[in-house]
């Protein structure tokens, strides 16, 4: 099945629509302590649906997406009698859509959801392809499935109160898809500015859907993630290790600067293994500092840094680290393994490029 995705900001126009679609079922709008408070009453205003619907309210935050509250979630199915035929409606961030998803996925077997993303990220990347799951012993998703909505409900009228710092996180998934796509959608991404109020909600949505539709051409032929859709893990290696080590020295980045500095570092490595052309590497690496600013690193981070890519769940040997690259924009190429040495001079030309002494 193919999730059908709708992009507009006539939301509640659009659930109710689907909701028509769908045969009118019993609906459980699963929502987060902060989007029950400020998205829901928007939403019971302008959707018939939504207003007659039982909402589940779970506690916001990725350390809440456990097992606990996946349980609470199930509780609160059950109380409300709820059968393969409920609609779950996931409105919130990507917690929220990976642990409703996973909850509609297993409660009685499977039951239907949509997605309804409330942030720019959700929206680019965890409302779209079916992973669903929670946290587990430790582990980030460790415990989940893949699962498709029945569709995604896309708009931008939820994130004008979004920090400047989610927005920023979430175009940097838009920039991934971009260098995955082709150099006119790469083009349009770095001629505009990701910075709210300077970008419009109107002018982001068209640039929204654009990226949407390149992860989810990618998913159609890739559900499960044996193939091509690793190339959506681009920039991540390097962005999960700066992520992860960002904690351990307890002065945590957003997981999109993450990723735009990964991206940076990942380039770099395209250049050296493979040829990407440098003058989109350059260019790229200016927005990317321009924008987000540089990750501070020295030499000294390395062997951590090292140490946490191995870590990594693309990797198929102990020994081996295993990279998304790019031959060039829109040519990605998968499971191309890199040595501790060569990640080494790829994070000293970060280091130049990010003008860090
Ligand atoms: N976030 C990457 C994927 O959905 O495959």
């Amino acid at each position: 099945m193919k999730q059908k995705l709708i992009f507009t900001n006539l939301v509640g126009e659009a659930v109710d629509g689907l909701v028509a679609e769908l045969g009118n079922p019993q609906i459980a709008v699963v929502a987060d302590t902060n989007t029950a408070q400020f998205v829901l009453p928007l939403l019971v205003n302008d959707s018939k649906a939504v207003a007659g619907a039982t909402v589940i309210t779970v506690k916001s935050g990725d350390v809440n997406k456990n097992i606990d509250t996946l349980a609470d979630l199930w509780k609160k199915l059950s109380a409300m009698e709820a059968t393969r035929n409920t609609l779950v409606i996931n409105l919130g961030g990507g917690v929220v859509s990976d642990m409703g998803g996973f909850a509609a996925a297993t409660f009685k077997r499977g039951m239907r959801c949509i997605n309804i993303p409330t942030t720019l990220l959700a929206a680019v990347d965890a409302s779209v392809g079916g992973k669903t799951g929670i946290n587990f012993n430790g582990l980030k998703n460790q415990i989940g499935a893949f699962s498709e909505p029945e569709a995604a409900i896309i708009s931008t009228v939820f994130f004008n109160t979004l920090p400047q710092q989610e927005i920023l996180s979430g175009y940097a998934e838009m920039l991934k898809h971009g260098l995955l796509e082709n150099s006119e959608v790469l083009g349009k991404l770095l001629a505009s500015s990701p910075v709210y109020p300077l970008l419009d909600p109107t002018r982001l949505l068209p640039l929204i859907e654009e990226s949407v539709l390149v992860k989810s051409r990618i998913v159609e032929n890739d559900i499960t993630e044996v193939g091509i859709r690793k190339a959506l893990n681009l920039g991540h290696t390097v962005g999960h290790a700066f992520e992860s080590y960002s904690y351990e020295r307890k002065s945590p980045i957003p997981h999109g600067y993450a990723v735009a500095w990964g991206l940076v570092v990942e380039l770099v490595l395209s250049h050296m293994l493979l040829g990407f052309p440098s003058d989109v590497l350059h260019s790229f690496a200016g927005y990317v500092l321009a924008n987000y600013g540089a990750h501070q690193i020295t030499c000294d981070d390395y062997p951590a840094l090292i140490a946490d890519m191995r870590q990594d769940k693309k990797n198929l040997a102990p020994d081996q680290i295993n990279f998304t690259l790019l031959e060039n924009v829109g040519v990605p190429r998968i499971n191309i393994n890199a040595t501790p040495e060569q990640i080494g001079a790829a994070l000293d030309i970060y280091r130049d490029l990010m003008h860090i002494a």
